[in-house]
């Protein structure tokens, strides 16, 4: 391309980018197509739920979706490690403080182990406060000659199998609301009143290496983490000193897939002027419904919340390098997470041509794994479940590409939960297929427990340990 070319490209872009811009409304999304939308019987009940939501307060301020831009920024920049998890779907039934309590925990766990290996402060993002709406893969569920709508999620419809129950009802979007307001109360409180002090976090993580199985394999680096601790005290650093070590920031995110409710909350911020979706701190596109012409994409371009997508198997090079250009045309750093979904055995072969296509066009972005959604399988007894080691395997398989590549891998995307749920199989408590019935408590995908979700924190914290050695090496030698 010459420079002229290239010069009439770059303009021909900011004109159809401002164009466009222009264009964009927070109901523009209605006249695109929209995949995995439920179909409310009733028109009048969906319009006075859509009209109470959107006098209701945000639920979060737009500052706080700008801090979290930042510091996804240095994610981005190989400064910053980021770390999402939670419920693959929240639900109305499980709304406990406990539940909340555990997860976040374990969060704060993982992210304390992280940080060590990682040697860069982790950015903690919950699937938490909103994940309610699911996309499924067929419109209809068959129980022996039964056939009913599938579950959506509990903003959507009901989990109960029966006809009443799986009819779409607006008003469960009221109370997705409600809970998410009530849940995001408490995980603020916990973040900043006390309970997230890193020594408490510290303890626990001790307790955890002392009652694993792998307890030998971990020993170590708890130890050394608490050893820092003592001394960081030692010289004066407790959390009566320093705000850092007694609290800590937390983010929510959910799949922004129930467009009504997410258009419902979004408002135009007082001291920017720019429209934020305040349902949540960040919001993603789920791998069934990023059509770049799509209503998904529609509808989150023009929000400035940080932005994610998941990248799966299918997405070609082509599609992605569009995603990115709809999504963040100013190319800003901190705006898009890609959230590589692709399999164990499938991430070697179709991540690295996004790696490249990315570092070609110049694109900043924030890889992030999910090693859930493409290792997903039915055991023999029909439950969904996952293999603790195709998670590993995978995880693995992405931090290589990146090796290969030249490239940040930023972090990583767990469903996981803070109880102690028998629904992936393996890890150091080597949860089998016969033991899935015990406690098989998710109403969509197969959570890591409390136990395996950290267990895989000790090992990445290993790798990214043993990767920052190397590289410090390999710029010693040179
Ligand atoms: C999810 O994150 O729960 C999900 C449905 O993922 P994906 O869109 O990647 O299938
Ligand atoms: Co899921």
């Amino acid at each position: 391309m010459t420079a002229i070319q290239g010069a009439a490209r770059t303009g021909a872009k900011a004109q159809s980018r401002s164009a466009s811009a222009a264009d964009w409304t927070p109901t523009s999304w209605r006249g695109r197509p929209a995949q995995q939308m439920p179909v409310y019987p009733d028109a009048a009940l969906l319009a006075g739920a859509e009209a109470r939501l959107r006098r209701y307060p945000p639920l979060v301020f737009a500052g706080e979706a700008r801090k979290l831009k930042a510091a996804l920024a240095k994610v981005a920049a190989g400064d910053a490690f980021l770390l999402q998890g939670g419920d693959c779907a929240e639900s109305f039934q499980d709304f406990t403080a406990n539940t909340i309590r555990d997860t976040f925990r374990v969060l704060l766990q993982m992210a304390v182990v992280l940080t060590y290996g990682a040697g860069v402060p982790v950015v903690k993002v919950g699937r938490m406060a909103g994940q309610f709406a699911k996309p499924r893969s067929s419109n209809v569920e068959k129980m022996g000659d039964v056939e009913l709508p599938s579950y959506r999620g509990d903003n959507v419809n009901g989990f109960e199998f029966t006809a009443e129950s799986r009819l779409p009802d607006p008003e469960r979007m009221v109370q997705a609301y409600n809970q998410s307001a009530a849940t995001l109360n408490l995980l603020r409180a916990f973040a900043q009143g006390g309970y997230a002090d890193l020594h408490e976090v510290n303890r626990w993580n001790l307790d955890f290496v002392r009652n694993s199985p792998a307890s030998e394999r971990y020993h170590d680096l708890a130890a050394r983490l608490d050893e820092t601790l003592n001394f960081m005290a030692a010289c004066g650093l407790t959390s009566a000193t320093t705000p850092q070590i007694a609290e800590t920031d937390f983010f929510t995110s959910h799949e922004a897939l129930l467009l009504p409710y997410e258009e419902a909350l979004t408002r135009v911020d007082s001291t920017s002027g720019d429209w934020y979706d305040c349902s949540a701190h960040m919001l993603w596109i789920g791998d069934r419904t990023r059509q770049p012409d799509g209503a998904h994409v529609e509808f989150l371009r023009g929000v400035r919340n940080p932005l994610g997508f998941k990248a799966g198997p299918s997405l070609t090079a082509d599609d992605f390098l569009r995603l990115t250009e709809a999504l963040n045309p100013a190319n800003e750093p901190g705006r898009i997470v890609i959230i590589s979904r692709m399999g164990a055995d499938k991430v070697g072969d179709k991540l690295p041509e996004l790696l490249r296509a990315a570092k070609k066009e110049g694109r900043s972005i924030v890889w992030s794994c999910d090693p859930m959604h493409g290792n997903t399988v039915t055991a023999a007894n029909g439950r969904k479940t996952r293999h603790f080691d195709a998670i590993l395997s995978e995880v693995r398989a992405f931090f290589a590409a990146h090796r290969a590549e030249g490239t940040h891998p930023g972090g990583v995307h767990f469903e996981m939960t803070g109880q102690e749920v028998t629904e992936c199989v393996g890890g150091a408590t080597d949860i089998t297929v016969d033991n899935l019935n015990e406690r098989y408590e998710t109403q969509c995908d197969p959570r890591l427990n409390a136990s395996q979700a950290l267990e895989l924190a000790f090992l990445l914290a290993e790798q990214l340990k043993a990767e920052r050695l190397s590289v410090a090496r390999a710029r010693a030698a040179t």
